[in-house]
């Protein structure tokens, strides 16, 4: 059987929630938007329906999933933690793109925590996710949609690709707003830990404490994602964390932000380096600026280009996922991104990014 397509892109009916909700609670796979990415979902009391999550993705046993909620109240249900630090993030960042990591109810099925015995919880904003939510009985565990390894899906279009065979329904709510998964926020440790960074960045929820007189501050640095032994010698987190993510079959290689000279040295070093000669296929994904300098300096390759006048982190982070999949086409010898700054939603397009590059 082949996944039937809902089309909610403006909004969903009725008869269609009711058949979403209804697949849902009988334990079938179900892909749905929310504000970062598209989500695998499975009701998260029912383990055959989760282990046929990780069967679709071919996703490993030990990497746990994120449980998706309606409501701050729900939160309890699966949480053994309530506290107050807990409770000012739940008003402040809820409904949005974060993620929390708490200690779990002893309730929670071990398929969706691979055995830990915390669990990630997020209520996510997107109007359609909510209608979902709102009606199932249980909270619905969900991964991003997509096949393990491959680039997150930010479209209906790329869900249904990778999953088809494999779910009920796809829920076209349009493209993702946002386009890179969630803010991870481990709450299980003093002081909490980013361990997956999104939209919502460590200074800002600093700046939010700290306007509320909580003295306490998350910490995040790039390099507790990156290393076995990280900088707070926490027992390794999100365990996801260790696989290979967000990566086209194609070669993916960052350039510079910024500096145009540095750039296009950077390109004739790479195609000189990997022989690549004329004809031969480039892919590239920067600013309109930065592609027409690549076409004066190196007229003779075919050159697949996407590009905006508006390269920024906001559009990067949107079209980042989507464009791996767009220019990992056929015989391309390398996708070159140019970087963006690492400050704002460029902290989290960096992070997969690098990531994409094979940055261990
Ligand atoms: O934006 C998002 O978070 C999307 C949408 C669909 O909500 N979901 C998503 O799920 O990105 P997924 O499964 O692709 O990534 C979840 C990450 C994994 O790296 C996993 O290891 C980590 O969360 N994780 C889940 N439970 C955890 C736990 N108890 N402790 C540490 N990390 C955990
Ligand atoms: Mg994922």
């Amino acid at each position: 059987m082949v996944a039937k397509i809902i089309d909610a892109t403006v909004d969903i009916n009725d008869k269609d929630l009711n058949s979403v909700v209804a697949a849902i609670e009988n334990g079938k796979l179900v892909v749905f938007p929310t504000e970062t990415v598209y989500g695998l979902g499975a009701i998260a009391n029912n383990d055959i329906a989760l282990k046929n999550i990780y069967l679709a993705k071919g996703r490993p046993s030990d990497n746990p999933l994120i449980l998706h909620i309606y409501s701050k109240e729900d939160f309890y249900r699966y949480s053994k933690q309530n506290d107050k630090l807990l409770d000012f993030l739940l008003d402040h960042f809820t409904p949005g793109p974060i993620t929390f990591i708490v200690k779990s109810q002893d309730s929670i099925s071990k398929v969706v925590t691979a055995g830990l015995n915390t669990v990630a919880i997020r209520i996510p904003s997107h109007k359609i996710a909510r209608k979902i939510l709102k009606n199932c009985s249980y909270a619905i565990a969900a991964p991003s949609a997509n096949i393990s390894g491959k680039p997150s899906a930010t479209t209906n279009k790329y869900a249904y690709e990778d999953l088809k065979y494999s779910v009920e329904f796809c829920v076209d709510g349009n493209e993702a707003e946002i386009g890179v998964e969630s803010t991870i926020l481990d709450l299980t440790t003093s002081p909490p830990v980013i361990l997956r960074p999104g939209k919502i960045t460590a200074k800002e929820i600093n700046d939010k404490l700290k306007q509320a007189g909580i003295k306490t501050e998350v910490v995040y640095n790039d390099n507790v994602n990156n290393s076995n032994l990280d900088a707070f010698d926490l027992v390794p987190k999100a365990p996801g964390m260790k696989y290979r993510h967000y990566a086209p079959n194609t070669k993916v290689v960052k350039l510079t932000c910024t500096n145009l000279d540095r750039q296009l040295r950077e390109i004739e070093r790479y195609i000189l380096n990997n022989n690549i000669y004329p004809n031969d296929k480039i892919s590239i994904l920067c600013s309109e600026k930065l592609y027409s300098e690549v076409l004066k300096a190196f007229p003779s390759y075919q050159w697949e280009a996407i590009i905006s006048n508006k390269y920024n982190d906001v559009y990067l982070a949107k079209h980042l996922f989507e464009s791996f999949r767009k220019l990992d086409i056929n015989n391309s010898r390398v996708i070159f991104v140019e970087a963006v700054e690492n400050k704002n939603l460029g902290i989290a397009v960096m992070n997969r990014l690098n990531k994409a590059c094979g940055d261990k």
